[in-house]
């Protein structure tokens, strides 16, 4: 998208969203790869080879699941760790930071799939993190819970400090339902409405993700995504921009700048 149609496309969209008050922004690992991460499913990622096996002889959704968390816990931990490892040091960018200066003039939800905990980290107050946050950890068996900066110095698998029992972090895993809490406060907020539904840096493949756009899109809400890449969501935004979180955002919210 060269630079004459991103301020075209912007200013049209800038023009509707004058009076938008309750923006809700839908977002994935393509936000967090401007601030170094792989996403899961591109060069370098988690699921970069869709044949990768791991070390342990397993697929990694297969490593990375509740069932074998529970019979093989260092298994799952040790990808965890990588992850982790590849979060730490990073810092929110330009795309984490516009969205939460946004809540300055709007009333602003975030729905992501991140378990970085970036946009917390730039301010975001109103996150549902629906995938969980790394940087919580919870023990399997008792109340026992801390949040950590990273993972220095953790055995693996963590043991609780208060009764032995191995700690997760708190994060869903394949096999593993949603929680209740992050579904019912995603349903509040979208019952209430809004005047403007993004999706941004996701691949948008699980229903709850792409299912606000959708259902936004059929009743004729303002929708938008921003992704270099198409997904099931693009043939029904009314505004699709094919570029960087960051670059579309600026253009949209911060054109002078
Ligand atoms: P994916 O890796 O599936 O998709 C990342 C998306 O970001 C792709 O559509 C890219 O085209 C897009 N993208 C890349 N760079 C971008 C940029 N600079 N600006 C905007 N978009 C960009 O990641 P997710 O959709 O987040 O779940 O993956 C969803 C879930 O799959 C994850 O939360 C994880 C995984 O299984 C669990 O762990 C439960």
């Amino acid at each position: 998208m060269d630079d004459d149609a991103l301020r075209t496309q912007a200013a049209a969209l800038s023009a509707r969203l004058k009076h938008a008050n309750r923006l809700l922004f839908i977002t994935g690992a393509g936000l967090s790869a401007e601030s170094g991460l792989p996403t899961y499913r591109g060069v370098g990622g988690l699921y970069a080879d869709a044949e990768a096996e791991t070390e342990q002889g397993m697929p990694i959704e297969v490593a990375l699941s509740g069932p074998v968390f529970r019979r093989q816990p260092e298994v799952t931990w040790h990808h965890i760790a990588r992850l982790e490892q590849g979060v730490r040091n990073a810092m929110p960018s330009a795309a984490h930071a516009l969205i939460a200066a946004l809540e300055r003039s709007h009333e602003v939800v975030v729905l992501t799939q991140n378990v970085d905990g970036l946009h917390r980290a730039a301010g975001s107050s109103r996150v549902i993190d629906i995938h969980g946050d790394c940087h919580e950890l919870l023990c399997t068996r008792c109340p026992h819970r801390e949040t950590r900066t990273d993972y220095e110095g953790l055995d693996v698998p963590p043991r609780c400090p208060r009764c032995g029992a191995v700690v997760r972090p708190d994060v869903v895993l394949f096999e593993e339902m949603l929680p209740s809490h992050k579904l019912e406060a995603l349903w509040y907020e979208l019952d209430l409405g809004f005047d403007a539904y993004f999706s941004i840096g996701t691949s948008s493949l699980f229903p709850y993700i792409s299912a606000p756009i959708l259902d936004a899109a059929r009743r004729g809400r303002l929708t938008v995504e921003i992704n270099p890449e198409a997904t099931d969501v693009s043939s029904v935004v009314g505004h699709r921009f094919a570029t960087g979180a960051g670059r579309a955002l600026s253009a949209i919210f911060a054109p002078g700048d």
